[in-house]
């Protein structure tokens, strides 16, 4: 055996235990699910690599990937689908063709991403988007917001505020037809974040004439301020999104530098004095039994890290910090939240902290699925699951919205 057999050996050795997540018993499509995972590992391994070699920044990488995965707005037989803008943010519109007599229903949608990635262009939002538009007969606005690191909190949320206050107008209500009185905000993941942010912000604001319905939001993630929790414990290397991955990307919304993801993971990055904020999250009280398990309660660390980042202990970043002043004036809301999950226990705090406020909550949680489900909607690597989680949202919507 050559030297260089031996290398590619020992490297392809070290790949596939760096990138190998074992799948749990009850998750269906095991094969189609492992060769997701590993291919999300592999590239997340190369761009590591990639970027320790100084060849371009992690995140680049990413980002150059899921560019490939882009559609154009394309019309079909029950919408049409137009690329714009609203108060200069990028938007996609899908307006049903049908004639109707009646006002629409209308849904804002924002994607996910972990505010570094992603667009309305991706196939799986575009899918998502243009079932919802076709099936309620409804119209959607799905909203490309700017992204970190290029453009760092809270840019993401400017950029949300002002396309939701511009469509929240009443001659763009009139222009495209929608009912105002039957509007909702929806989001996946740090998409959900901004939904959830975006709700909070026009429910409170007495300026804003026209109010939201109803939000939805699909697993997202709702606080940064501890990152050791039982589903952060639990899913460190969880399929397709890992704790390392989070932890890194989230920190760019904030800066370049190394040292904050660093006290992330480990807990320690939330300054001196914000021990009062962890009364709204403390999951040794508010996570339901079950989930909470046997793990013990640890309190972050505060102090240890030196640098100055209001967006830490700030709601639109971490919505969860919201007082119940806050919470209570919230509509009909819509929490998916799945088991290995990452962002699975911020979704039952916030079901939780919702109805003890009296606010109308319907919380899905599947036992068997994963962050980032809604990504394989469409073939080649479309999974039941996904399907799944879209019926229940999209019906959620029909019936509340
Ligand atoms: C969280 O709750 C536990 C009780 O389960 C309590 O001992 C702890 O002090 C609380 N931590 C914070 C930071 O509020
Ligand atoms: C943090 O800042 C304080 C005061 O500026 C300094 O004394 C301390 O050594 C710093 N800690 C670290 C870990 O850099
Ligand atoms: C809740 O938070 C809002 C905004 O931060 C603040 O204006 C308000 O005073 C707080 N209410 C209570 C009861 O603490």
């Amino acid at each position: 055996m050559s030297i260089k057999t031996l290398c590619l050996g020992l490297f392809c050795a070290l790949f596939v235990s760096h990138i190998y997540t074992p799948i749990p018993d009850n998750i269906a499509e095991r094969w189609k699910i492992m060769a997701l995972d590993s291919v999300t590992k592999t590239l997340t391994f190369l761009a590591l690599g990639f970027e320790n070699m100084g060849i371009m920044r992690f995140e680049d990488f990413i980002s150059m990937i899921i560019r490939l995965d882009y559609t154009e707005p394309l019309s079909d037989e029950y919408v049409t689908v137009t690329d714009t803008t609203f108060a200069n943010i990028p938007v996609r519109l899908y307006l049903p063709k049908g004639k109707t007599e009646t006002l629409r229903r209308a849904v804002i949608y924002m994607h996910g991403g972990a505010f570094c990635l992603g667009s309305f262009k991706l196939t799986s939002i575009d899918h998502l988007n243009r079932w919802t538009a076709t099936k309620l007969d409804a119209v959607v606005v799905s909203v490309d917001y700017r992204l970190a690191p290029q453009h760092q909190y809270p840019a993401q949320f400017e950029d949300a505020i002002a396309a939701v206050t511009f469509f929240l107008q009443d001659k763009i209500l009139t222009k495209y037809g929608v009912d105002p009185t039957r509007i909702c905000i929806s989001g996946d993941s740090s998409g959900g974040t901004l939904a959830t942010a975006v709700t909070q912000y026009v429910e409170n604001n007495p300026k804003m004439k026209h109010k939201l319905k109803a939000q939805a939001l699909l697993y997202p993630y709702l606080q940064l301020i501890d990152i050791n929790m039982p589903s952060h414990r639990e899913n460190e290397n969880g399929i397709v999104l890992t704790r390392e991955m989070a932890i890194k990307l989230v920190s760019l919304c904030f800066t370049k530098d190394e040292a904050l993801p660093q006290a992330v993971r480990r807990n320690q990055h939330m300054p001196l004095g914000s021990r009062d904020l962890f009364k709204y999250i403390n999951w040794s009280i508010i996570l339901p039994e079950k989930y909470r398990k046997d793990h013990v309660y640890t309190e972050p660390i505060l102090g240890k890290f030196n640098y100055s980042f209001p967006g830490l202990i700030d709601n639109r970043m971490s919505p969860l910090l919201a007082n119940d002043s806050l919470l209570q004036n919230l509509p009909l809301t819509y929490i998916l939240t799945c088991q290995y999950d990452l962002t699975r226990d911020d979704g039952f705090i916030y079901a939780s902290r919702l109805r003890n406020v009296g606010v109308q909550v319907t919380h899905d949680h599947i036992e068997n699925g994963f962050h980032a489900a809604l990504s394989f909607m469409t073939s080649p690597l479309y999974l039941h699951l996904s399907l799944r989680i879209r019926d229940m949202y999209v019906s959620w919507l029909d019936k509340n919205l």
